[in-house]
């Protein structure tokens, strides 16, 4: 029997209003950091874990770009296909608009500004009927948790609730941009209603799966940074910049 070709997924959408006036013009992940275009990292964290077939989402309007730059990924060594939405209506909007390509696997979805030097997870996660996340600690990479989404646990060091922005952090660790799903993600989402912003939230998705006892923390990994603002933007470029004058062109 063939073997199955290991698929992954970047989201690539949004608004990027943080990156203004850089993304005025062009799509926050075709800016570069340092050396190479911001899409390159997560085209890199998915291919260390195996995946070969990926799926890029983003905007409509970015598109052509994307197609432009990155291709059919044979610079990348990968295969890449788009799907597109509309417009920036949510993480969970964007994963929805990726079920054809997965068709029966599980969905591996990486942000597409997030970097990772690695991210290693359980052979099992990819069968079982669980929900996965990335989860690191906040503080050890400057991070406030009160910025972010905060993961607690229960005893047995699951995941029970996913808290975005709160203001009295049960725990010193933060969700990061990669997740596993279960492929009944798909119907959860078609029943998400908009949040009080107008998107389809990550963070529903990942509580829905928390409270239920589904959700599972991915530990080994390394996250450099989220590089959606200006400042981190900065600290990833200056982060590469050392790697590469350190002769090492691998992230
Ligand atoms: P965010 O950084 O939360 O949103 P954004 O990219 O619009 O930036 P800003 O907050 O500065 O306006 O998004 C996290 C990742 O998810 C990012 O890599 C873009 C992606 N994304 C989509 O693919 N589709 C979407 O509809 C949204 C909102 C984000």
């Amino acid at each position: 029997m063939a073997s199955l070709k290991r698929k992954g997924a970047i989201l690539a959408g949004g608004t990027g209003t943080r990156l203004m006036p850089l993304t005025k013009l062009i799509n926050k992940h075709l800016l570069p950091v340092y050396d190479r275009l911001m899409v390159t990292y997560p085209i890199e964290t998915l291919k260390k874990t195996g995946v070969t077939n990926i799926c890029i989402v983003t905007g409509a309007k970015d598109l052509s770009d994307f197609r432009r730059f990155v291709g059919d990924g044979s610079e990348y060594e990968v295969e890449i296909v788009y799907r597109t939405q509309t417009g920036p209506n949510g993480l969970a909007d964007a994963v929805y608009k990726t079920a054809d390509f997965f068709g029966g696997q599980k969905p591996i979805i990486v942000l597409g500004d997030d970097i990772f030097t690695y991210v290693n997870f359980p052979v099992a996660a990819l069968s079982d009927d669980n929900a996965y996340a990335a989860v690191t600690k906040a503080e050890g990479i400057g991070i406030d948790p009160r910025a972010v989404a905060v993961p607690e646990f229960t005893q047995s060091g699951d995941i029970c609730r996913v808290t975005e922005k709160p203001s009295n952090p049960s725990s010193d660790f933060m969700v990061a941009g990669f997740y596993i799903f279960p492929n009944d993600v798909f119907d959860f989402i078609e029943e998400l209603k908009p949040s009080s912003r107008g998107e389809l939230e990550i963070s529903d998705v990942t509580s829905w799966y928390a409270v239920n006892c589904r959700l599972k923390p991915i530990y080994d990994l390394e996250f450099i940074a989220d590089a959606g603002s200006l400042r981190s933007l900065l600290e990833a470029s200056i982060w590469r910049s050392k790697i590469v004058s350190k002769g090492s062109g691998e992230v």
